[in-house]
Order: structure tokens, then sequence, then C-alpha cells
């Protein structure tokens, strides 16, 4: 082994956004590209001498290349420990258990979530932090400005390292550990849910239960924990094989993109429970025999629940969504007397909440759920608790929810999504709105009344850091909300997100179907802010 200064320049396009730095593979295969990135992370964390990291990814499209380059950067850097998952393989919320149960300073996981893989797919990198979480914005900033005054990256020439055996070796002075990315996650899982009486469910020849992988990482997982280690049918697990390219699909869990099992929960002689995950785990989309939990939903019947829960018995600290996220845990929270934060878009702003003790659990309408077990949102732990939860209830999804919201409230609720919009007419389109926040106020149209019209910044209230234009609200005087942000995950043009919901607490109001309930408000965004006329488009690219 040798080690080596490479000589390099600075790319301009290394800012991580929502959830790390996510570009197209051919972008990521570029000579240095990805070295530069590693390296400006090791220096925005003041050099990684002694330092002990994971490293795993979702197994997609130049997974196993990008790992080999970070085990030569940290052979180069003088990192103590590197810890692997087997195959290359590590989900999100995997990592983010790995590195809080090994104490371990931090870790890289390899994957560009729900975007397409493959050569002409996306890949990512994301840093997370050592309580497990992804690293907050002074760190990725940090790192950002790091990239753009890199000259030289710190490397070794080296050969590759097997990564198919679980192994403990050394190189030089650095450690390298390959583990079973699959077992530390099960083996949490069975502290939190009650894996007896969800394998009682599982094996009732009256309950039927499917997952979709989607061809990517929760593949392995759910085959330890659904398969042998709760004893559920083999045929309860569709498109469970890690393809690099994820089966030329898109491994975004809703009802676009989940076609397999959306068919089946929709058709006759329905599961009564349908699951997806994403690529690398962390999302999730629940559904009941021909029902769709949306996921502003689930997290509030989770929040409701969780005292069932062997796990959360003690009951909750306080809850949190993030803002586009409906109310409908607001008024869990309201109930059980806790707090319900609303932060920014992006898990990374849990992180601080989850580590002060202030918050149990926590969702974005995005399809993520999770709680304090780990510092990410987490799919499996959401398809568990909807198995536990049924084992406990012995009634149907759709049930739970309809009870749910006899409770609460329904907060009928969408998101519209315009994907590859132009940059510039996308960021136009937002900088104008801006400016009309003083009209809008007070304007009526209809029924409908604008009490609030601004734009979302967040104080955070323990490191006070201060988030600013963080998406577009309209608040209505009947609680009715439209919101619209631009992506940060994208890799090509902008992506425009517009969020509806609308509150309903008179039962007999509870049973439109969601775009008819929303009909008022998307009609009104369409006027107010021309979204067809500047997008192009008629319809948008997908709705959830
Ligand atoms: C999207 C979701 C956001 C989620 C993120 C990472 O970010 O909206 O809730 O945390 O992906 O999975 P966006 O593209 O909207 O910035
Ligand atoms: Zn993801």
């Amino acid at each position: 082994m040798k080690n080596i200064t490479v000589a390099t320049q600075p790319f301009s396009d290394q800012r991580p956004g929502t959830s790390g730095l996510r570009k197209k593979v051919s972008v990521f295969q570029q000579p240095h590209y990805l070295e530069n990135f590693v390296q400006a992370t090791f220096d925005a964390l003041g050099g990684v001498k002694g330092k002990q990291l994971a490293v795993g990814g979702d197994g997609r499209f130049y997974n196993r290349e990008a790992l080999q380059t970070i085990v030569r950067l940290g052979l180069g850097n003088g990192l103590k420990k590197l810890v692997i998952g087997q195959g290359g393989i590590l989900s999100t919320p995997a990592a983010s258990c790995v590195i809080r149960k090994y104490g371990l300073d931090g870790g890289f996981i390899l994957s560009a979530s729900h975007n397409p893989g493959g050569p002409h797919g996306d890949f990512g990198i994301k840093f997370n932090t050592a309580n497990g979480g992804p690293a907050p914005e002074k760190i990725t900033e940090a790192i950002y400005q790091k990239s753009l005054g890199l000259d030289r990256y710190l490397t070794v020439e080296s050969p590759d390292i097997d990564l198919d055996t679980q192994n403990r070796f050394m190189i030089g002075e650095m450690a390298i550990e390959i583990i079973d990315p699959v077992s530390d996650y099960a083996d949490l899982m069975m502290e939190l849910f009650d894996f007896p009486a969800i394998a009682k469910l599982l094996q009732d020849q009256d309950f039927a239960f499917l997952f979709d992988a989607m061809h990517a990482v929760t593949g392995p997982y759910a085959e330890e924990i659904f398969c042998r280690r709760l004893g559920a049918a083999s045929t309860s697990l569709i498109n469970c094989t890690v393809k690099p390219d994820f089966g030329g699909g898109h491994p975004d869990p809703n009802l676009k993109y989940a076609k397999d099992l959306v068919r089946i929960m929709f058709g006759e002689k329905a599961p009564a429970l349908g699951a997806a995950s994403d690529g690398d785990g962390d999302r999730n989309m629940i559904l009941g025999d021909n029902f769709f939990v949306t996921p502003s939903d689930s997290v509030a019947v989770i929040a409701a629940n969780a005292h069932l829960i062997k796990g959360y018995r003690k009951g909750l600290k306080g809850v949190a969504r993030s803002m586009p996220t409906s109310c409908a845990l607001d008024a869990v929270a309201k109930e059980l007397n806790i707090d319900c934060y609303e932060t920014p878009t992006g898990w990374k702003f849990f992180g601080n909440l989850l580590d002060a003790g202030k918050l149990t659990i926590c969702g974005e309408e995005s399809f993520g759920t999770s709680s304090d077990h780990i510092r990410e949102k987490d799919g499996l732990w959401t398809v568990l608790f909807w198995l536990n939860l049924m084992a406990i209830k012995k009634i149907s999804v759709k049930e739970i929810v309809a009870a749910h919201w006899q409770h609460f409230g329904r907060n009928y609720y969408s998101r519209h999504d315009y994907e590859e919009v132009d940059n510039k007419a996308a960021n136009q389109l937002v900088d104008d709105l801006r400016k009309r926040f003083e009209r809008l106020r007070g304007t009526r149209f209809g029924s409908l009344e604008i009490t609030k019209a601004d734009d979302f910044s967040y104080l955070d209230p323990i490191d006070n850091s201060l988030s600013k234009q963080q998406g577009i609200r309209l608040i209505f005087k009947d609680k009715s909300r439209i919101i619209l942000r631009l992506s940060g995950t994208g890799t090509s043009g902008a992506t425009l997100r517009l969020y509806f919901e609308k509150v309903e607490k008179n039962p007999a109001g509870m049973n439109l179907e969601t775009q008819t309930a929303l009909a008022q408000l998307i009609k009104l965004a369409d006027d107010l802010f021309a979204i067809k006329k500047i997008t192009g488009r008629s319809e948008p690219t997908v709705i959830t």
C-alpha cells in the first residue's frame, strides 16, 4: 500500500441537498468527483485520524466502486476503523442503527433514495453524524465550503478489498470490519415490537400480508425479519432481490410507482396489509385491502396507538412533523397533551429534537415515519408497527383509519408534483409569490379566506439555528392549507411540489374521494400561481 496525495480541482456543484449529494451516475463517474466530496467531508470534520465510520449503500449501480474509493480515502486520511455492510449493503435505517450501536463517529450512506438507479440513473452519498442521523446544515454547508477550495485529496494505491465475506482485518493501521448488514437492525426491531404476536398473525390462514421491496435494499431485511424471524410465507414478499438498476423501476413506494403491489392491493381478494419501501429502505407505503393510508394519517395513527406497542408503553415525549405534512398529528398531540413540533422538510431537522429527548415519534408526508430508536426514517419499522397494531386490534386497516378519523377528524391531503420544470421559471414563480404575501392576506375566494401567507422559517429550539425560505404557505380561515416549495432532491430541472390539506370534522363528510374533497383548493392554486401556464403542463407528473 502506498500513500499518495492527488492534486485536484474543485467542482462547483457539491452542495448537499435535502438528503445528501445526488447526481446522475455519469457525474459521479468523472475522475476525482467522489474523491473530492469524500475528502471535503473529512476536512469539514477536522480530519478523520483516529475516527471510526460506517459505510454501506442501497446496492444501486456504482455502489461497490464508490465503496472501494471510500476505503482508499479512509486509508489515506488515517481513519482508525471502517465498518462495512457485507456486499456493500446497508439500508439507511440500518446504517443509523449500526452507527449508534457501535458508538461510531458517523458514516456514509451510498444512495439516491427513491431516485431511479442503473448506469443512466442517479447515485448519491450522504454523511450521517455520531447520533446516526443526517448531518445538520452547518456540517453540510461546511462540506460544501471545503469542496469549493479543495486542491488535493489523500488516498492510497492498494487493491480492492473483499466486500462479500463477513470478516475483520487490518490494512496498515486501519481496521476493517465487514458485518452482516441485517442482524443488528433486526435485533433492534425485536426489542420494539411484539414478535410472537406478529408471528401468530402472519401465520394465521385468514390473514394475508404482502411486502414489495421494489428490487431495492429492503429485500434481504424483509427476508430475515418477515420470513425467518416471523415465519411469514415466502409468497408474502415480492421484488426482494436487490438489483443495481432496481429492475428498471423507480423505487419510490407510492401509488404510481409501486405498481405490482398496488395492482394486487386494489384487486379482488386483496391481502389485509400491503406495504412497500424505497431504494434505501427509509420510506414506506401502507395499504389495506383496497385502501391507501396517507403517510400523514399513518404517523397520526402511530402516535395515537403507540402506548399499545411494546417499545412505546411509557408514552410519548412529544411528536413532530415536517411543515407540509398534514396537521392530523397535531390533533393527536393535543389530546395526549404533548408538544407537536413543526419543522422544515427533511429528516435532518428532527435530529436535535430527538437527541434532546423532546420527541418519540415523527413523520413526513413523503412516506416517512420513525421514532427515537434511530435518527432516520424507517420503512420496515413502520410496516412492523402496523402489523403489531393489527395483531392487537384484529380489525382491518380501513377500520383502524376510519375509527381514527371519527375520533380526531379527517385531514384530506394530497401532494401534486410537477417534475423537470424549467429551473428559471420555477424560481421566478416562487420569487413572485413572495412579493404577493401582503396582498394575499385577508383575500377571499368564495368560501375560502386567506388568513396567513408567508414563507416558512424555522428556529431550531435546541441550537437556535434559523432556516429561512422553507416553503410558501397559504393558510385559510377554516384551517385548509396550500403549500408550495421546490424540491431539494431532484437531479434534473426543478420539481415543484404543491401540498393541499382540508380539515373535515363532520363524520358525514369523511367519505369523499381525496381529489374531489380538495378540488376547490387545487383550482385556487392553479388560478393564483398560474401553474399550468408556467410549467406548460396540464396535470402533475405525480399525485400522492
Ligand atoms: C423529499 C421529501 C422530503 C424527504 C426527502 C428525502 O425532499 O419531500 O420530505 O425528507 O425527499 O427523502 P424534497 O425533494 O421535497 O426536497
Ligand atoms: Zn429513501
